[in-house]
């Protein structure tokens, strides 16, 4: 099957919808890949749904370069995204730039993600330029949820809101092939789809984004600490793998598993042997 590119995702724009999940291993990957999603993000999300931390800020290059290795050995369809981690970008232009390329020369990642925004377009511009296709991510950017005093939608005033336009403007121009939207008004999502020339990937921004994207865990019903409103379980996987462990843990207790097919035999001249 012909692998998507960072190119063919900004053809889509205004054909068809696009599709997006995350995926932090090599299985999350086939199976994401197997599905024909466009895009398998490898987000440092997983530093809440695979780590077990509880924001993102702890997840390092080094996290983030083994999960992506492990997606991109599971999928060949997909384009693959890494998301750069907390200060993997922010301190410098230069670092940006070293730090988006590891992703390509050592992952199989085929662009990247960075959040923001205004503060970042100079880093943007000098990842693309060194040929990698970034993502942008204005809204709700969980890196920044200190700042913002948790997870909080974003852009819900006027002003906020126009900001928030400029920001996609100025991130299409800084060279971007997509921006994620992450928790703003449906109306504010709206505005920049039909303003910016690339596809907008939305989570929590309502239906009138070019695509749309959901964590891996969320999807399947597989992660119960928090779920957000934007969330919709479309499988309930944490409670049929708790129920499957339980009827395993159920037939060793009764002496049914393992059965018969589940193991080996020695034949009979050999048995008489080893008996003796
Ligand atoms: O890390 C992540 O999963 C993300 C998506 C939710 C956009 O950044
Ligand atoms: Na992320």
């Amino acid at each position: 099957m012909k692998k998507v590119t960072a190119p063919a995702i900004i053809d889509l724009k205004g054909k068809r919808k696009i599709t997006a999940i995350t995926a932090y291993d090599y299985s999350s990957g086939q199976i994401a890949d197997a599905a024909e999603v466009d895009m398998i993000l490898v987000g440092d999300s997983l530093g809440m749904v695979v780590l077990g931390y509880e924001d993102t800020l702890s997840v390092t290059m080094e996290d983030m370069l083994h999960h992506t290795a492990a997606v991109s050995r599971g999928a060949s369809r997909a384009l693959i995204i890494g998301d750069m981690p907390f200060m993997s970008y922010q301190p410098s232009v230069s670092m940006a730039v070293e730090n988006a390329g590891k992703f390509l020369s050592k992952t199989g990642a085929r662009a990247v993600k960075l959040e923001g925004g205004f503060p970042f377009l100079e880093h943007v511009r000098a990842i693309v330029s060194s040929g990698v296709p970034v993502q942008g991510h204005i809204g709700l950017t969980p890196q920044h949820v200190a700042r913002f005093g948790g997870f909080k939608a974003q852009g819900k005033t006027a002003r906020s809101a126009a900001a928030l336009v400029d920001e996609a403007l100025a991130l299409e121009a800084a060279g971007c092939f997509s921006i994620v939207l992450e928790a703003i008004p449906s109306e504010v999502a709206q505005e920049i789809t039909n303003r910016v020339s690339i596809p907008t990937i939305g989570i929590g921004a309502g239906p009138d984004t070019d695509g749309q994207i959901l964590v891996y865990h969320d999807i399947l019903g597989l992660f119960d600490r928090f779920v957000p409103m934007f969330v919709k379980k479309f499988a309930q996987l944490r409670g049929e793998s708790i129920g499957a462990i339980k009827t395993y843990c159920d037939e060793v207790f009764a002496g049914e598993f393992p059965g018969k097919e589940n193991f080996t035999n020695m034949n009979a001249d050999e048995l008489k042997i080893f008996k003796t």
